[in-house]
């Protein structure tokens, strides 16, 4: 093993872009502060990232979203995280992140998710440290879809193992999605730094995933139907996100997208500090469903 792979996995979290299909809603507020029912669309993905392992974050957005962001987040103190902060001056791919993050990242490994992407899975925490223990190449994750013509799309043989990856085909050739959650070793940014920019004039994270592809070195992990992958790109799959957490907090009294939730549960906080976080948040349900988490410790897990 050499030094590079002892290294922790960082995460980047990926908030920038224009939000273009839900204008007029991002017109002036950056989609990744929109709700998404009860919590900031931020808190999902972020979520994502903590339920891996990951305490250190680089969180990138544009000049304009950054302050926000921050008034937001902080500097993740409270909820026992690092956050750094990085701006992308204009939305030109999601590739681009590694170049941004190449010395905060210091050739360690590295997960990156989009900041409008909410996955919610049984056994998401299982499968994400899968992920993070591969010492070489990249994990990505795969999801039916009816509409794979939005996103990167991936092709299997009948042993499973991946044959072909393409960017927004017109003509799909499979429906299984590129979901926005990459895990990528410590030889990322020198990748990312091979990539031009495509047609449409960005740095493109399939073309990113090609190349561990070529290198043989791609795993593509199948989410099942037991899972939900949602983003939150255009209005009624924002409306969609809002209502499957809406349902599942109601019907089964549990949080989704929680970050002081899962600091809790990783250990990160005491309970201490989860009751502080609550009690700022005591005129919501989301307040007092923390504050049970809270009293409550660990055996209802
Ligand atoms: P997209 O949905 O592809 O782009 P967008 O957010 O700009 O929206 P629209 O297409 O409606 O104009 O982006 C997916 C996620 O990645 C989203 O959370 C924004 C983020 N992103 C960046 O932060 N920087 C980038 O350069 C790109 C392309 C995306």
């Amino acid at each position: 093993m050499t030094n590079q792979h002892e290294k922790s996995i960082k995460g980047i979290l990926l908030a920038g872009g224009s939000g273009t299909r839900l204008y007029p809603l991002t017109a002036v507020s950056s989609k990744q502060l929109l709700p998404i029912y009860d919590k900031p669309m931020i808190y999902y993905p972020l979520t994502t990232l903590m339920l891996a392992g990951i305490r250190e974050i680089m969180i990138i957005s544009t000049p304009h979203d950054i302050p926000q962001i921050k008034r937001l987040l902080g500097n993740g103190s409270d909820i026992g995280m690092k956050f750094d902060y990085c701006v992308q001056p204009k939305p030109e791919g999601i590739a681009q992140a590694f170049v941004l993050a190449e010395e905060w990242l210091d050739a360690s490994p590295c997960a990156l998710v989009l900041g409008d992407n909410l996955i919610f899975a049984s056994h998401l925490s299982q499968l994400l440290q899968k992920a993070v223990q591969r010492k070489s190449g990249a994990t990505i994750f795969s999801y039916q879809v009816s509409d794979p013509e939005r996103y990167g799309v991936v092709t299997f043989d009948e042993n499973g193992k991946v044959t072909q990856i393409v960017e927004k085909p017109k003509d799909p050739p499979s429906n299984w999605a590129v979901t926005g959650l990459y895990f990528y070793d410590s030889r990322v940014t020198e990748y990312a730094k091979k990539i031009k920019p495509s047609a449409r004039g960005e740095y493109e994270i399939t073309d990113l995933n090609k190349i561990y592809f070529e290198n043989d070195n791609l795993h593509v992990e199948r989410l099942g139907r037991g899972c939900a992958w949602l983003d939150a790109g255009i209005p009624a799959s924002l409306m969609q996100a809002g209502n499957f957490v809406q349902m599942i907090q109601a019907r089964q009294g549990i949080l989704v997208g929680s970050p002081a939730e899962v600091a809790y549960h990783r250990g990160f906080i005491n309970a201490e500090q989860l009751r502080a976080i609550a009690k700022k948040l005591n005129k919501t349900d989301l307040g007092r469903m923390l504050m049970d988490v809270a009293n409550e410790g660990f055996n209802q897990k």
